[in-house]
C-alpha cells in the first residue's frame, strides 16, 4: 500500500496533506511509512523511559527501600495491587503563605457558617452559651470524598494551608500525631487542620466498625495530604479493650518507619482540640528535653480490679457486640517485676521512648500481659513511663501522683472540675461557657468536644489558635520551665 512517491516527499508536507484531505488516513500513513515507524517506536520508548523516571522521582520511592511498601502504605491496604503512588498536591503559590485577612476572607478559620460570631465575647467570663449559634451545618463523608477528588481544590477550600510558613525552629523539631476516631469526619478534619503543618506527620487510626464509605472518605482525604496516612493496621475497637491500645501501637510502628524524623508523638481522639500552637508545643517539648509527659496514678485510684483479674472477651450472640468481662480468675503478676501505675490513654511520648516500647523485649512482654487487662491503655503507658525496674527513655522514677501532667485537660465529674453543660461518662463536653476556664489551662490539648454540642466553642478556639499562630507569639512559657519531670541533663534529641 505504501506509495513510492510518498517516501520521497517531506514527511511534514505529507502529513499536512494527509490530515487535511482525510484525517483517518494519518495512522495508516504513519504506520506504513518506514521512517515514521522508526520515529514512532523511538517516541514510544522515550515516553516509556520518561514515565519510569517520573514515577521514580515523583513517587515516594523511599517507601520500598527498606520496608515493604505494602506495610508502609497503610493507607492503601495490605495488597500490593492497591499500591498507588501518592499524588503530591500542587499548591497555588499566590495562596501560600497567606495573610490574616486573606485567610479569614476565604473562611479558613473556624466554621464558615459562624463568620458572624464575635469570639472576643466568648472569652469574657460572663459569656453565655445562648449568645452563639447552637448548631453548625455538617459535612458528611461522601462530601469529603467528592471534594478530595481534586486535591488542589480540597486543600484550598478546606484551608489546609491557612498558616504562614513554619519557622526554622519548628521545622527542625517535627512532631507526630495519632488521631483515633470512628465518626464525625468533619470534626476530625477540623482538628486535623488546626494541628496540620506540612513538615509534621499524622497517622489516622479508624475503627474498622465504621462504615466502608467512612473509611473510603478518610483514605481519599489522606491522599491529598502527603504527610497524613491511614495506619497500616486498623483495629475493631472494643470499649476498654486491648484493641484500643493496639490502635496507637500500630500507628507508632508506622511512624517509626516514616521518613519524617519526628521528635515527639502525641496521641489524640478525634474529640480533642489543641490549646497551644505548633510553635508553643515545640518550645514546651524542648523544655521537656526528651522526657515523656504521662499521667501517673497509684494507690486507691488505680482500680486494681481491672488488672488483678483476667478479663475475657464475650460476644453477644444476638447483637454481635464484644465486651470484656471479669473471668474470676486471678491474673499472673506483671512480667519482670514491674509495678503497675495507672494513667491516661493519652500522652506525649519522646521518639526514644516509643522506640523502646516497640522494640524492647520487656515492653513486648508487658504488652502481651496487658491482653487480659480491662482498659490496658490506662496502664500500659503509665506503667512503663514510671517504672523503677526498667530505665525507660524519658521516664520518671519519682512519685507519679505529684508529678504535673500537661498533655490533656479533661474535666472529670467528682474531681471538682467545673463543667458548664453536660458530662458523658463523667467527662465534660465543653461549650463556650467553659472557654474562660479553657484558655487559662496550661495543658496542651482539651478533651472533649462534640461538633453537635455548642460547636461555637470549637469555632472560637480555632480562631484563637489561628491568631496566635499567625502572630508567631508564644504564651506563658515560664510555667513550663523547671518541670519536675523534664530531663536535667541534655539528651540528644
Ligand atoms: C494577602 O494575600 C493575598 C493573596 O496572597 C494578596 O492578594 C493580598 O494582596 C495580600 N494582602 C496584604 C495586605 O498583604
Ligand atoms: C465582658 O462582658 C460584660 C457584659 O457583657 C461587659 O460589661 C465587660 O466589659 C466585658 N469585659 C471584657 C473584658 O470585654
Ligand atoms: C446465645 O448465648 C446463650 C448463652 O449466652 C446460649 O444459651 C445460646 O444457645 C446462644 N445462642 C446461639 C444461637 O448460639
Ligand atoms: C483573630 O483575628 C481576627 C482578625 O484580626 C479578629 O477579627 C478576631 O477577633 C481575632 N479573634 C481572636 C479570638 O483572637
Amino acid at each position: 500500500m505504501r506509495s513510492r512517491s510518498a517516501r520521497d516527499k517531506p514527511v511534514i508536507k505529507l502529513l499536512k496533506r494527509c490530515l487535511l484531505s482525510n484525517p483517518s488516513q494519518i495512522l495508516h500513513f504513519m504506520y506504513c511509512s518506514s521512517c515514521c515507524r522508526r520515529t514512532l517506536l523511538l517516541g514510544a520508548v522515550t515516553l516509556l523511559l520518561i514515565y519510569i523516571v517520573w514515577i521514580f522521582l515523583s513517587g515516594d520511592h523511599y517507601v520500598s527501600t527498606k520496608h515493604e511498601a505494602s506495610h508502609y502504605w497503610c493507607g492503601y491496604g495490605p495488597a500490593m495491587s492497591d499500591f498507588v503512588p501518592k499524588q503530591r498536591p500542587m499548591y497555588e503559590t499566590e495562596d501560600y503563605p497567606p495573610n490574616v485577612s486573606y485567610a479569614y476572607r476565604n473562611q479558613w478559620v473556624g466554621f464558615p457558617d459562624m463568620e458572624q460570631v464575635d469570639c472576643n465575647q466568648a472569652f469574657n467570663s460572663s459569656v453565655k452559651n445562648n449568645w452563639f449559634p447552637q448548631t453548625v451545618p455538617r459535612i458528611f463523608p461522601h462530601q469529603f470524598k467528592a471534594a478530595s477528588a481534586n486535591c488542589n481544590e480540597f486543600i484550598r477550600d478546606f484551608g489546609f494551608l491557612r498558616y504562614p510558613k513554619v519557622s526554622e525552629e519548628e521545622e527542625n523539631f517535627p512532631l507526630a500525631f495519632i488521631v483515633l476516631f470512628y465518626k464525625d469526619l468533619d470534626q476530625v478534619l477540623f482538628l486535623l487542620r488546626a494541628i496540620y503543618r506540612p513538615h509534621n506527620v499524622y497517622c489516622l487510626s479508624v475503627d474498622t466498625k465504621s462504615s466502608v464509605e467512612f473509611l473510603d472518605a478518610v483514605r481519599s482525604v489522606s491522599k491529598c495530604l502527603p504527610n497524613v496516612f491511614v495506619a497500616s493496621k486498623l483495629e475493631s475497637i472494643v470499649y476498654a479493650g486491648f484493641s484500643r491500645l493496639m490502635a496507637d501501637i500500630n500507628c507508632m510502628e508506622d511512624l517509626l518507619q516514616h521518613p519524617i524524623k519526628w521528635k515527639y508523638v502525641v496521641n489524640l481522639p478525634g474529640q480533642q482540640f489543641p490549646l497551644r500552637s505548633n510553635l508553643e508545643l515545640v518550645k514546651i517539648f524542648q523544655l521537656y528535653n526528651g522526657a515523656n509527659d504521662v499521667e501517673g496514678i497509684t494507690g486507691k485510684r488505680m482500680m486494681a480490679m481491672r488488672f488483678m483479674w483476667r478479663h475475657d472477651y464475650v460476644t453477644n450472640n444476638v447483637t454481635g457486640d464484644v465486651r470484656l468481662v471479669s473471668s474470676g480468675i486471678k491474673n499472673r503478676p506483671p512480667p519482670h517485676g514491674i509495678d503497675i501505675v495507672k494513667g491516661s490513654a493519652y500522652g506525649t511520648f519522646s521518639r526514644d521512648f516509643i522506640d523502646f516500647v516497640i522494640n524492647h523485649q520487656i515492653a513486648k512482654d508487658f504488652l502481651e500481659w496487658c491482653k487480659t487487662v480491662l482498659s490496658p491503655d490506662e496502664y500500659f503507658w503509665a506503667t512503663l513511663h514510671h517504672s523503677k525496674v526498667v530505665n525507660v527513655p524519658g521516664g520518671y522514677t519519682g512519685v507519679p501522683d505529684t508529678k504535673p501532667w500537661l498533655s490533656t485537660y479533661a474535666s472529670w465529674g467528682g474531681g471538682g472540675d467545673p463543667c458548664a453543660t453536660i458530662r458523658i461518662r463523667s467527662v465534660c463536653i465543653f461549650s463556650p461557657e467553659d472557654l474562660p476556664l479553657l484558655i487559662n489551662r496550661k495543658e496542651m490539648f482539651a478533651n472533649k468536644f462534640y461538633i453537635t454540642h455548642h460547636p461555637a466553642v470549637l469555632h472560637c478556639l480555632d480562631q484563637l489558635l489561628y491568631n496566635v499562630t499567625f502572630s508567631g507569639s508564644t504564651r506563658d512559657l515560664k510555667q513550663y520551665q523547671d518541670l519536675p519531670f523534664a530531663l536535667k541533663t541534655s539528651l540528644k534529641l
